[in-house]
């Protein structure tokens, strides 16, 4: 056998074995953790780079608005990590920096802003997404992420499989010589579980009566097959709640028909169709500026916007305009989570409130609209008037 031969299959044996210890992770981490239990919440508060900074600074501004005797009382404590930026981790050579990553380890729940993701052609090496490695190491299993556009009947709310898929080994492909490469995903009995449970626990208690799982299972039939196979075992325990079955392309075509979008209402799907799919859904509501997520796992639990950092706002020194309401919807869900749903609800209101209806003050991602501590600073006294 070729020297390179052997070399493939090594590394197709290592990624079997890291899967696997991965799975066995899993296994012994089946409880969630009770906020409710623990004396003190610690919220991480990271801001990543690009934009990612002032919009969190906004958002940050709101949770401790919201939280102030919380925050008085020692029931929540914020901790700023400084240090996810690009130069950082390149400077490091990882995703995440070890000093970094141990000081997200030691909160509870993240509020993150976006951080770049490198490509290839890009002035710093290609390294992994710091946000698909964060998912991973928290093991942040269930990306979040809700679309409502109420007066056009749109109520969505998304359940993509965060830790799996064409992502768990999204960075570690094999160039087996200059004609050959090859990309591995990964589908694992416990990680679709999860997810699939996650999905209808929520269908559950918001009163749903349908879930739609989404894959490719006719064509990618083993990983997607298997999804789909384990989200119909699941569907089981769920008596008057439906389940249906769509693939990604006819998913995305039926998203923009008006008379059967609406009839959506709570998706389960593989991570890479569940980051395309939100995106788009996210248009619908007023595009991704508009739109957080939470990546929930049992222990950890980190919020985010949908969208990355755009470095050119920066170059042109646009970052002060950057539109907040990403990472404010994320504060929102990052307040819910904790056991703060009343909290969460006025900020939703106040938000839906300033973006929707009376618009006092508009966001145009230039110096012709609202800085972001502006517009926060308007989302605080419509909360306040409440
Ligand atoms: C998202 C983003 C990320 C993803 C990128 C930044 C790695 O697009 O959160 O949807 O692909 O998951
Ligand atoms: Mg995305």
């Amino acid at each position: 056998m070729s020297a390179s031969m052997e070399a493939a299959k090594e590394k197709f044996v290592a990624v079997i074995e890291k899967q696997l210890a991965r799975i066995e992770k899993m296994k012994a981490e089946r409880e969630f953790i009770d906020y409710t239990t623990l004396d003190t919440i610690i919220i991480g508060v990271c801001g990543g780079d690009g934009i990612g900074p002032a919009i969190t600074k906004a958002s940050k501004r709101i949770l401790e608005f919201l939280l102030a005797d919380e925050l008085e009382s020692g029931k929540v404590v914020f901790k700023d990590i400084e240090g996810l930026t690009i130069e950082n981790r390149v400077k490091a050579g990882k995703a995440i920096p070890d000093d970094v990553l141990t000081e997200l380890k030691a909160c509870h729940v993240i509020l993150k802003g976006p951080t770049t993701t490198p490509r290839a052609g890009d002035p710093w090496p290609n390294i992994e997404s710091a946000n698909v490695a964060m998912r991973k190491e928290l093991d942040l299993f269930a990306n979040v992420r809700p679309v409502r556009v109420p007066e056009q009947g749109i109520d969505w709310t998304f359940f993509r499989e965060n830790t799996e898929g064409a992502y768990a080994v999204g960075s570690e492909g094999l160039h087996f010589n200059e004609d050959l490469a090859i990309d591995f995903t990964v589908t694992t009995q416990e990680g679709s579980e999860r997810i699939a449970r996650a999905a209808f626990e929520y269908a559950k208690k918001n009163g749903k009566t349908r879930v739609t799982a989404v894959t490719k299972a006719n064509v990618i039939k083993t990983t997607d097959g298997k999804f789909l196979n384990i989200c119909k075992e699941v569907a089981k325990d769920y008596p008057g709640i439906e389940l249906d079955d769509w693939y990604i392309d006819i998913m995305t075509a039926k998203l923009v028909d008006e008379k059967r979008r609406t009839q959506f209402q709570v998706l389960v799907l593989p991570n890479l169709y569940g980051d395309i799919l939100t995106d788009e859904a996210a248009e619908f509501q007023g595009g991704v500026g508009t739109a957080g997520s939470s990546n929930l796992g049992k222990r950890y639990a980190m919020f985010e916007a949908i969208h990355g950092s755009a470095p050119r706002m920066v170059a042109e020194g646009r970052d002060i305009y950057a539109d907040p309401c990403s990472m404010i919807r994320a504060a929102a869900m990052l307040l819910s989570h904790i056991g703060y749903g009343e909290k969460a609800e006025k900020l939703e209101k106040a938000l839906d409130f300033c973006m929707y209806q009376e618009k006092k003050l508009v966001i145009t991602g230039r110096d012709t609209g609202a800085t972001g501590e502006e517009f926060a600073d308007y989302v605080m006294e419509t909360i306040a008037a409440q």
